[in-house]
């Protein structure tokens, strides 16, 4: 082969890279401009949820090291299903001398808390991306002053009431870390997650400290009441009114076998 037909066949393939690589770019470009906006959207937030220095996801090893996250010894509250924070961004604002995190699985939703305490300047607040069923490997015994749970998903089905964030495997996950007599917090819209946790708080010999039915019914209502949630506005259930529990747990729950009794009596009451 002489020098000028391989100058050729080089040109030639170089064409082609060139065509092949402009094609492919042309092709990614079509696919970016018919992706739902909302894959792009949460593409950048995972990104920048990493760079987040209020933000942990998975974490190994934090059991008891949660006031050198915040870098102060205050007491610390958790936001359970939090979504995008409203309570752990809101709380942080009415209680700087206070520590707030938000617990959720969802990156993207995380995001909108994070970001918001960040521009914020709100210390105080930080975000724990993970499922809420490993909730007690993340904190030592007494870590917790009070846990927030915010419009849960209220798992309507009797088969999935043991996914309810106030069944009773979960109290005995944050029996784990809560200190005694920490109040547990349930705001919801759904009148059967309502009634189901006044069975369980019943059943299990919880403590019940407040009871509202309808929290915008009450003559005046505390401030840390008043913060409303994205779930909250969506008024999912049309149940029209606000459900509020605040609640602490006994010395010992009782075992497993009072489970069984808990799901006789949800299936015969049929509350599902
Ligand atoms: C109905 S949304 C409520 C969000 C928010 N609290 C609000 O009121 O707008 C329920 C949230 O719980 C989260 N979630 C449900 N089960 C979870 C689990 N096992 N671990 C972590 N997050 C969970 C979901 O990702 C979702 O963001």
């Amino acid at each position: 082969m002489n020098a000028g037909t391989t100058g050729q066949k080089a040109a030639i393939i170089c064409i082609i890279h060139l065509a092949i690589t402009k094609c492919l770019f042309c092709d990614v470009y079509k696919h970016r401009l018919t992706l739902p906006a909302m894959g792009y959207k949460k593409l950048i937030r995972f990104a920048e949820l990493n760079g987040f220095p209020n933000v942990l996801q998975f974490p190994g090893d934090m059991a008891g090291k949660w006031s050198s996250f915040f870098k102060n010894e205050n007491p610390l509250t958790l936001e359970l299903a939090c979504g995008k924070g409203e309570y752990a961004v809101g709380l942080g604002q009415l209680h700087p001398d206070q520590n707030f995190l938000g617990v959720d699985l969802k990156g993207n939703r995380i995001w909108v808390g994070a970001k918001k305490a960040l521009q914020q300047h709100l210390d105080n607040v930080g975000f724990l991306r993970t499922q809420i069923d490993q909730i007690a490997s993340y904190f030592a015994a007494n870590e917790v002053e009070a846990i927030w749970i915010t419009f849960p998903d209220p798992q309507l089905r009797t088969s999935k009431a043991k996914k309810r964030l106030t069944h009773p495997k979960f109290l005995r996950l944050y029996q784990q870390f809560i200190i005694p007599g920490g109040l547990i917090h349930l705001k919801t819209d759904s009148p059967d997650l309502y009634e189901f946790t006044k069975l369980v708080i019943d059943l299990y010999g919880c403590t019940v400290h407040t009871d509202y039915d309808n929290v915008y019914a009450m003559d005046a209502i505390a401030a840390d009441l008043m913060i409303k949630t994205h779930y909250e506005s969506l008024d999912i259930a049309k149940s029209n009114r606000i459900h509020y529990l605040s609640f602490s747990l006994p010395v010992q729950l009782p075992g497993k076998e009072k489970d069984e009794e808990l799901q006789q009596i949800l299936k015969h009451e049929g509350m599902d």
